[in-house]
């Protein structure tokens, strides 16, 4: 039961809300614009603010249910690991020819039913990075370092051993990101030119 779990969540992960909301409300599949992730920002970005929202809500839900998942089938495992199950298809979405998103919404949703103090080192790590650096590929990845470091400091080395895993993951998750900032042609949170990748 436990292995099928993970498997459902993955699935669930696995369910691209950008590529749906982009192709039944404006016929685009938005792999193809803007930086090309099926995630909310590209969402926002490319679709609009409703749409990014709408999208944001989908992404997040995937890892409120997958988290839940332990609760509702009675299974004695941490729902922070199911949840990184639905955060992996997410990323890697069988649905999605494996191009999906970049791991924020969905780990939010996860640790909104996991862990209070991590979603809020994540959440204020997030918001934090963005408002100081104007990138939001910044405040994603620098999630990882921070959950490790909490877990890290609190003693609780399995989740220190998951986060420190997570690090490279949203590293690889961002490297077009990266290049970009290097390059300069990254854009800003409150750009309104869109470049593509
Ligand atoms: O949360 C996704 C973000 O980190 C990067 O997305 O579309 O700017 O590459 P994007």
């Amino acid at each position: 039961m436990t292995i099928f779990s993970f498997f459902i969540a993955y699935l669930l992960g696995s369910i691209p809300f950008a590529l749906i909301v982009g192709k039944v409300f404006f016929g685009a599949d938005i792999r193809y614009y803007g930086s090309g992730n099926l995630g909310a920002s590209n969402s926002i970005r490319i679709l609009g603010k409703k749409a990014g929202l709408l999208v944001l809500i989908g992404d997040v839900s995937k890892g409120v249910i997958a988290a839940s998942l332990p609760l509702w089938l009675n299974l004695d495992i941490d729902p922070l690991y199911i949840g990184f199950a639905a955060v992996f298809g997410h990323c890697f979405p069988i649905f999605a020819g494996f191009r999906g998103g970049k791991a924020v919404a969905t780990t939010v949703g996860v640790l909104l039913i996991s862990s209070s103090p991590l979603l809020v080192i994540g959440l204020a790590t997030f918001l934090g990075a963005i408002v100081i650096t104007k990138y939001v590929a910044v405040g994603s990845i620098l999630i990882a370092p921070n959950l490790f470091l909490y877990s890290l400091i609190t003693g609780n080395t399995e989740y220190t051993i998951l986060f420190l895993i997570f690090i490279p993951f949203m590293l690889y998750l961002h490297r077009s990101n990266l290049r970009n900032i290097k390059n300069g042609t990254e854009p800003k949170i409150n750009d309104k030119n869109i470049k593509k990748d």
